[in-house]
C-alpha cells in the first residue's frame, strides 16, 4: 500500500509529537509508531525537566549550561547546550499553555526540586531546577501533545514498525513499514522524514526502557549511511528496583532520599561531600557499585538501599506516587516503612544518530548531510549530553530539539516538491528482507542470541570495562551476528508476529552494541559513563573528541572517526563535585 505525505515522521514519543506540532497544519503530517502512540517510553519519564525558572531559589540559564558542560565530562557540544537552557524556561511555559499539570508552589507558580548535577552559582550548591508533575511527568506531556497532534488532523499509524528508510541519490524520500497487525507492507512517500525512535536500552540485559527500545532507528539510519555518534557512552541510572530495573526516579533523591550501605551508611557523602546523592548519575552509579565489591551491599549481595522513610506521607504521596506503587508492586516494599532494594539500570544511549542543531542527520565528519532525512530525542546525538547526561535534561532535550527539528523540516519542505521514485517498487528490498527471514530453515532462535548479547554487554560493556575484555566481546558479537543468519521463524502467520519483530530486533541491537563496544574499546581513557578500568583518568589531550562509526557492510565492524568538540564558555576542567 502506497501513502504520500509532506513529512513522515517515525515514532511517537516526545520528540515526535513536538516536531509534528511545529509542522503546523498546512503541512500533512503522518506519524509511524511501533507501539500505540501513548505508550512510547517517553510515558515511563518520571522525575521532571530541567530548567532555569528560578521559581523556588535564584537561577540561570548559564548556570544550567555550566551544569550540563560538566555533566557531560565536558564532551558536549558547548553550543547546543547554550540552545538548550536557553531555550528552556520558554518550553516550560509552552507546555504550561498548552495544559501540562504541573506540581505547583504555594505561591501557584510551577514547583522545582534538585536533580543530580543541577547547582547554583557555577557548582556551589545543589538547585532546584526540575519542574514536574509529582513523577508522571513524562506522562502527562506525552498525553497533553498526543491531545494537540489529534486536534491538528496528523495522521497516526499505530504499530507499525518501520523497515527501511527510502534513499535515491542522497536524498530521503520516505519509509517502508511493516503493519503490525496484518502482515502488509507500506511505502510512505515524502518530502522529508524524522527518525525520533527513542534508545536502545535493551541492549543490556539490566534496563529501565521498554520492551521497545531496541535502537530500530538509529539502526536502520546506520545502514543507510548515516554515521552514528559517542555511542559507548551509555548511562546507567543509580537506582533501578534490584534484579528488575525498573526507574526508581532521580527525583527520590531530589526531595531528599538517601542511598545508603549494608552498614547504613550514607556513603555518597565520602564520594562527593558537596552534592552526596546528588552527584551526577555516572559517578553515583560507580560507586554504588564500588561499595559492593567492597562488601557493602546488603547481604552481601549486588544491591543498596535506597531511603526515603523519613519523607514522610504527604510529600510521598503528593510527589512520588507512582514509585511509591512501584516499589509496593515490584519488590514488596513499603516506602513509608522500609528502604527500597536499588541496583544500577540501563537508562540512556548519549550516543545516536549524528546531527547538527537542526535535527540535520550527518553521514560523516566533514557536515555532509543525507538530505531530507532528520532526526531528534534520544534516537539522535546533537551533542547536548557528551560523555553524560544530566537528569531532568532528556526530557527538555527531546522538546527543544524536536521543535528545532519541526521548524528545520518545515522550511526545507517549502523549498522542494515531492522526490520522485523511479519506476521499481520502493518496498521490493523490504519484501525479499522479509521473505528470507520467514523461510529461512536455519536453526538459531532469535532469543537465545538477544539474551548472549544481553549477558556479555551487561558483564563486560556496562559501567566498568576494560581493554582486553572488550576485544573479546568484538570477537563474540561477531559470532553472534554470523548466527543472527541463520535464525528461522517458527510462526509463519501474518497477523502480529512477534517472533519476526524479534528477529529483525536482535539484528538491530548488534548492530549498535557493536558500535558501542568498538568505541569502548578505542576510546582509552574514562570519560562521563565510559569508564576503562585500564585507563581510569581522561585524557583531553587525545580524546577531547567525538567517535563516529559508519556502516562498513553487514559483516564488517563499523568504520571509526573522530570529530572536534564545540568549545564556547567552558574549558575543561576536573570534575569535583
Ligand atoms: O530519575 C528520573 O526521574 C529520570 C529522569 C531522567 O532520566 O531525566
Amino acid at each position: 500500500m502506497n501513502h504520500q505525505y509532506d513529512v513522515v515522521i517515525v515514532g511517537a514519543g516526545l520528540a515526535g509529537l513536538r516536531a509534528a506540532i511545529e509542522l503546523g497544519e498546512d503541512t500533512r503530517t503522518a506519524i509511524i509508531s511501533k507501539v500505540f502512540a501513548t505508550r512510547s517510553h517517553s510515558g515511563a519519564a518520571q522525575g521532571g525537566i530541567g530548567a532555569a525558572l528560578g521559581n523556588e531559589e535564584e537561577d540561570h540559564w548559564k548556570w544550567h549550561m555550566f551544569d550540563t558542560v560538566k555533566g557531560s565530562d565536558y564532551l558536549a557540544d558547548q553550543d547546543a547546550v547554550e540552545i538548550l537552557t536557553k531555550d528552556a524556561p520558554r518550553t516550560i511555559y509552552e507546555l504550561e499553555h498548552m495544559g501540562v499539570p504541573f506540581n505547583r508552589t504555594e505561591e501557584g507558580r510551577i514547583a522545582q526540586r534538585a536533580f543530580g548535577g543541577h547547582t547554583s552559582n557555577f557548582g556551589k550548591a545543589a538547585i532546584k531546577r526540575a519542574c514536574f508533575a509529582a513523577d508522571r511527568t513524562g506522562r502527562v506531556i506525552l498525553d497533553t501533545l498526543w491531545e494537540k497532534c489529534l486536534q491538528r488532523g496528523i495522521d497516526f499509524f499505530n504499530e507499525y514498525q518501520i523497515m527501511n528508510l527510502t534513499v535515491r541519490d542522497g536524498r530521503c524520500c520516505g519509509v517502508t513499514a511493516y503493519e503490525l497487525a496484518s502482515g502488509t507492507l507500506h511505502h510512505f512517500h515524502s518530502k522529508a522524514v524524522l527518525l525520533a525512535t527513542g534508545g536502545a536500552g535493551k541492549i543490556f540485559r539490566t534496563s529501565s526502557n521498554a520492551f521497545a527500545s531496541t535502537g530500530d532507528g538509529m539502526a536502520i539510519a546506520f545502514r543507510a549511511g548515516a554515521a552514528l555518534e559517542d555511542m559507548e557512552f551509555v548511562q546507567f541510572h543509580p537506582t533501578g528496583i534490584y534484579k528488575l530495573g525498573i526507574l526508581i526516579s532521580e527525583a527520590v533523591r531530589g526531595e531528599g532520599g538517601i542511598l545508603r550501605n549494608s552498614e547504613g551508611e550514607r556513603f555518597m557523602e565520602r564520594y562527593a561531600p558537596t552534592i552526596k546523592d546528588l552527584a551526577p548519575r555516572d559517578m553515583v552509579s560507580r560507586c554504588i557499585l564500588r561499595e559492593i565489591r567492597d562488601g557493602k551491599g546488603i547481604d552481601g549481595k549486588d544491591y543498596v538501599f535506597l531511603d526515603l522513610t523519613h519523607l514522610g506521607e504527604e510529600v510521598i504521596s503528593s510527589k512520588l506516587a507512582e514509585i511509591s506503587g512501584f516499589a509496593r508492586t515490584y519488590a514488596g516494599v513499603d516506602v513509608t516503612k522500609e528502604p527500597i532494594p536499588v541496583q544500577p539500570t540501563c537508562h540512556y544511549m548519549m550516543g545516536g544518530i549524528a546531527t547538527d542543531t537542526d535535527g540535520r542527520v550527518m553521514v560523516d565528519n566533514q557536515d555532509h548531510t543525507i538530505s531530507g532525512l532528520y532526526a531528534a530525542g534520544e534516537c539522535a546525538c546533537v551533542s547536548v549530553h557528551g560523555a553524560n547526561r544530566l537528569g531532568c535534561n532528556s526530557l527538555l532535550d527531546v522538546l527543544v530539539y524536536g521543535r528545532r527539528a519541526g521548524r528545520s523540516i518545515r522550511r526545507y519542505i517549502h523549498t522542494i516538491g515531492l522526490p520522485p521514485l523511479s519506476g521499481d517498487d520502493p518496498t521490493a528490498e523490504t519484501a525479499a528482507q522479509i521473505a528470507a527471514l520467514m523461510e529461512s530453515t536455519g536453526r538459531e532462535r532469535s532469543g537465545a542470541i538477544r539474551s548472549e548479547m544481553q549477558k556479555i554487554m551487561m558483564d563486560d560493556v556496562s559501567v566498568f570495562r576494560r581493554g582486553e575484555t572488550l576485544v573479546k566481546v568484538m570477537e563474540k558479537l561477531r559470532l553472534l551476528k554470523e548466527r543472527c543468519g541463520q535464525i528461522s521463524i517458527q510462526d509463519k502467520g501474518r497477523c502480529f508476529n512477534r517472533d519476526l519483530l524479534d528477529a529483525l530486533e536482535v539484528g538491530y541491537m548488534l548492530d549498535l552494541a557493536e558500535a558501542i563496544t568498538l568505541g569502548a574499546l578505542n576510546r582509552d581513557e574514562s570519560r562521563g559513563a565510559h569508564f576503562r578500568e585500564d585507563c581510569p583518568d581522561r585524557d583531553d589531550e587525545h580524546w577531547l573528541v567525538h567517535s563516529l562509526f559508519c556502516y562498513a557492510g553487514p559483516k564488517a565492524a563499523p568504520q571509526f572517526l573522530t570529530k572536534s568538540v564545540k568549545i564556547t564558555d567552558f574549558e575543561p576542567k576536573e570534575r569535583k563535585y
